[in-house]
């Protein structure tokens, strides 16, 4: 159903408080002002409600206040709320123990914590860079690892986190990522696209740029988030983690979006058969709560005490709902996440057919993303279609968030139901039929 106007009239009046007192650089997207939430469900301050698709970009893996996330927060805010990262607790242990028994290593997994990703990001960057004595790195166009100077670096999926900052940091080089729907690279002859990439960096990157003894790490999210749910094809990781090995560069997985089970893993790199050296975690890992982790193998953490540190790292109230996030998942969310993940490509692949804007559907898990296009043969982005189908989305009472050039992310709560998976696509399909009717004439015109 149509909401009435939105922004209701204390929305209105919030996002104007707001807008005089907070820094303008969040990059806000539609009028939604956050009353409550349960579950998948949200309400905002007029009392409209909403399906939230988009969970906080992807972080209230669990739902909004899981009762028993709820519970854990509340008994170990009684005991005690802070005691910094110079002392040790139970629950701080208990996370690295579990986080031991799920990372998707061999070797004993050993955690740094965090208070967000990008943090998890700049400890990655610090130990490969302590471990190997090698100063450079190699990421990927299109990637998303934060805004902090070392992560943003990295970042390389809008101009905009970099306009105004430079420089920034010294010894990064990016390669395309294998995008097998927009490549830009040439395969030879029966070479998988992802082979094509890492040839690219050992040739071109290695070859002409970096000498790979001077090279710390590979910085690489396993699935593309913020630049558009980009899946590698199958050859992409094998080959890198080989060339990696040959040259003992780490590899570095960001986990922040795609990890803690949204594919139907715990770790989105174990959809491809290789093991990273390092991972970073954050977003779904806490429910919500700020936690991040920067995980490696216990071999790799050679730096001594005193070397990395934080005030709040291990915070115990993030730590608690950190355990009862992963209980969940483990118990019922991550096998939920493969059954309606599956449910929803095969909606969103039969919407496809009706639809002409949509160029491509492509996912894992809850993990999914909806490409729009101008032209299917040119595959040309269709940006202000998608940006009015998130608009017209949110009129109809779903929250979705869009990334890439002209994608759509379905990032919902791990604990989606099929039925709540039903109504949003319902509510999809007439936002994609009405942007379609306003906007797709002029697209093709422009062609
Ligand atoms: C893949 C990835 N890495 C890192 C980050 C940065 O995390 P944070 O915003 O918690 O600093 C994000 C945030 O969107 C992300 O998606």
């Amino acid at each position: 159903m149509l909401k009435p106007t939105l922004p209701g009239p204390k929305a209105a009046e919030l996002i104007q408080r707001d807008q005089a007192v907070i820094s303008p650089s969040y990059p806000r997207g539609y009028p939604f002002v956050m009353d409550h939430g349960r579950g998948v469900e949200v309400w905002d301050v007029d009392g409209n409600r909403f399906l939230d698709f988009s969970a906080g970009i992807a972080v209230v893996s669990t739902g909004h206040s899981h009762p028993q996330v709820v519970k854990a927060i509340q008994e170990q805010a009684e005991k005690f709320i802070h005691i910094s990262s110079d002392f040790y607790h139970t629950k701080w242990i208990e996370l690295a123990e579990k986080i031991d028994q799920i990372a998707p290593f061999e070797e004993d997994a050993v955690s740094f914590m965090t208070n967000s990703g990008t943090e998890a990001i700049e400890s990655a960057i610090k130990l490969a860079r302590y471990h190997t004595k090698r100063t450079e790195f190699i990421g990927f166009l299109g990637g998303f690892h934060g805004r902090t100077m070392g992560a943003v670096t990295f970042t390389a999926s809008k101009a905009s986190y970099h306009r105004g900052f430079f420089p920034l940091m010294n010894g990064v080089v990016h390669a395309p990522f294998p995008d097998p729907y927009h490549p830009i690279l040439a395969s030879s002859a029966g070479e998988d696209y992802g082979e094509t990439v890492v040839r690219y960096i050992e040739n071109e990157i290695l070859g002409r740029i970096l000498p790979a003894d001077a090279v710390a790490g590979i910085l690489v999210e396993p699935i593309q988030g913020e630049g558009g749910y980009i899946i590698p094809p199958a050859g992409f990781f094998p080959a890198l983690r080989e060339l990696c090995d040959r040259h003992g560069i780490l590899l570095i997985a960001d986990e922040v979006q795609a990890g803690v089970g949204r594919t139907g893993k715990w770790w989105s790199i174990e959809q491809f058969g290789v093991e990273p050296d390092i991972f970073c975690t954050a977003k779904g890992i806490a429910s919500g709560m700020p936690l991040g982790m920067m995980v490696a193998r216990k071999s790799v953490v050679t730096w001594p005490r005193g070397s990395h540190g934080n005030t709040y790292g291990g915070n115990p109230i993030s730590c608690a709902a950190s355990l009862a996030t992963l209980d969940l998942i483990e118990r019922e969310y991550m096998q939920n996440a493969v059954a309606v993940g599956e449910f929803t490509l095969n909606k969103l692949r039969e919407m496809q057919e009706s639809h002409p804007s949509i160029g491509d559907v492509r996912g894992i898990g809850l993990m999914i993303g909806v490409e729009f296009v101008s032209d299917l043969m040119s595959r040309e982005p269709a940006a202000k279609l998608r940006d009015r189908v998130v608009d017209l989305a949110f009129e109809e009472g779903l929250l979705t968030l869009g990334c890439g050039r002209s994608v759509i992310r379905v990032s919902p709560p791990l604990c989606t139901t099929q039925a709540e998976m039903e109504e949003a696509l319902e509510i999809f399909d007439r936002a994609i039929t009405r942007a379609e009717e306003e906007l797709l004439p002029v697209s093709l015109k422009a062609l």
